[in-house]
């Protein structure tokens, strides 16, 4: 009895851990699933060392320390094209992401993340210890260090769905004929070869670019910038195979009833929503004015926080407002700049409280670029949404949503008020489309656990069982020329080759010693 209490109390009881963890990406919503973390571990009494490019807001001090990486890290994307609509929509991006840029984005951010100078104090301190690290996944692999550097349990936390790319880290890389993969736009199932070849190819592709270049990149910076850092510790550089191979778990912004779903392994974690607050905040008085008096219901419209309305041509932007002026539902517009000219019936917001917005009764449905978290947020709450995909995983999330029968989708182009209103048309009328998202989302609520309370549980738990070696998938445990038998088949093909060369020698002997043996009789 005594023995068991004991047992119950070393496996349950509250004992503070020291977390480090990162969201080194200057991208909005990845930082909003950073803050979180932070707000689901501080809250479980954890002590919380917390990296970001934004401070998190309304975050108590207690346990929690910021380190800024804003001064390093805002301009490294703001810049680019691929963040404006303005471009984008002239420019509509090929059927599958770019994999060269998205790539070196990644290690360009782990590289510039390591090189900040406070980050690199931390990191030579040797009096700070960490009881796990906790690191966000995109395309670099080089976070996977600090668990090695501070020898504790080191955990992913992937933005996305059990994606090839986070897999192959701690089982293996899908089956690209019917895994769902973001650097494309097809959803399976596939009905034709081409999507799945193509496919196939990104996949080869991404593979290729990694080998070749990165990896390269990778490696030397650390051994460069890791061997000083262990030698300090008294410790011998981990080669980078052992290290990057060596995560506990994946915790995976993904909702378990979302469909389409590969196998995935046992320390690979569906915590998707957590980041959601319930209840939510309540509305400010003027927005909650203007929703509570929509008497035919009110229209959504964001395209999220990374890519901005304001970068929308002016000739398409007019466009849009007529539009919704000719509407009699009330319209919501996150739009950042100021607007001339806006019809009575249409608001704009330069600053949305998404979560209350979309949990108030009388909306509609919600226009949206289809990013993961208005996606997960827009399945939370129940709400149909007509999607405008603009870039990187906001196509697929938009084509499952329309397979589902919970989403129209519009193209961006420079005719998106002319789609836009047949789309709206469509679901001002139909209601097919209101009662799917509600099923969805009574499917996304119908969990054993919230997905924050999951969240503490599974960080816990790769602590206390010092990195949960039970949890891990064999495959993960082999080269992958041995899990494809290719040893085997190389012996094989050696065994048959020497059985073939032998055959052949004694055939060609014993035909050679019987015309021998003729000869003589002849003769
Ligand atoms: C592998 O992970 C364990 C805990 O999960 C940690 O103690 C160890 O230091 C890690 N080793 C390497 C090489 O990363």
């Amino acid at each position: 009895m005594f023995k068991t209490t004991l047992l119950l109390c070393s496996l349950s009881c509250l004992e503070a851990y020291k977390i480090l963890l990162l969201a080194p990406l200057p991208v909005r919503s990845l930082n909003i699933l950073g803050e979180g973390y932070v707000r689901h571990l501080l809250n479980a009494g954890h002590e919380v060392t917390y990296m970001s490019v934004y401070p998190p807001k309304n975050i108590p001090e207690k346990n929690f320390r910021h380190i800024d990486l804003g001064s390093t890290h805002m301009d490294l994307i703001s810049q680019d094209d691929i963040l404006n609509i303005g471009h984008l929509i002239r420019h509509p991006p090929a059927e599958h992401a770019d994999i060269e840029y998205l790539q070196k984005l990644g290690f360009i951010t782990a590289y510039t993340t390591f090189e900040n100078e406070k980050v690199k104090k931390l990191l030579q301190d040797t009096s700070e210890q960490f009881d796990v690290v906790i690191s966000e996944l995109f395309e670099s692999e080089l976070y996977a260090a600090l668990g090695a550097l501070y020898e504790c349990p080191f955990i992913w936390g992937y933005s996305m769905g059990p994606h090839w790319l986070a897999l192959r880290l701690v089982d293996e890389t899908t089956n690209a004929a019917y895994a769902i993969d973001y650097l494309t736009h097809n959803i399976p199932p596939f009905r034709t070869w081409a999507p799945r070849l193509f496919k196939f190819w990104t996949q080869i592709k991404w593979f290729f670019i990694k080998m070749t270049k990165v990896i390269r990149q990778e490696r030397t910076f650390y051994k460069q910038y890791f061997e000083p850092l262990f030698a300090k510790r008294n410790k011998r550089l981990p080669e980078y195979e052992d290290v990057i191979y060596n995560a506990s778990m994946v915790l995976s912004n993904e909702f378990p009833g979302n469909g389409l779903m590969p196998s995935v392994p046992q320390n690979f974690k569906l915590i998707g929503g957590y980041h959601i607050e319930t209840p939510p905040k309540p509305l400010p008085q003027e927005i909650r004015t203007i929703l509570d008096n929509a008497k035919h219901g009110f229209i959504y419209f964001s395209m999220g926080s990374t890519w901005k309305s304001k970068d929308i041509p002016k000739e398409v932007t007019q466009g849009l407002l007529e539009i919704f002026g000719a509407l009699k539902e009330t319209v919501i517009w996150k739009y950042e700049e100021d607007l001339q000219n806006v019809p009575k019936n249409v608001h704009i917001l330069k600053w949305a409280p998404q979560t209350s917005i979309l949990a108030h009764p009388n909306i509609l449905f919600f226009i949206t670029h289809g990013g993961l978290l208005s996606s997960i947020e827009s399945v939370h709450f129940g709400v149909p949404v007509i999607g405008v995909p603009i870039y990187f995983d906001q196509f697929i999330n938009i084509n499952r949503g329309v397979q589902r029968g919970s989403a129209l989708g519009v193209d961006l182009s420079m005719n998106l008020p002319k789609d836009l209103k047949v789309a709206i048309d469509k679901m001002v009328k139909d209601k097919t489309f209101k009662k799917r998202a509600k099923e969805i989302s009574s499917i996304y609520h119908d969990r054993p656990v919230l997905p924050g309370a999951e969240l503490v549980h599974w960080v816990e738990h790769a602590v206390r069982t010092r990195g949960a070696p039970h949890l891990r998938s064999p495959a993960s445990l082999m080269p992958w020329w041995e899990k494809m038998f290719l040893d085997i088949i190389v012996i094989i093909i050696i065994v048959i080759m020497f059985i073939v060369y032998f055959v052949k020698k004694t055939i060609k002997h014993v035909f050679e010693s019987q015309k021998f043996v003729s000869k003589k009789k002849r003769n």
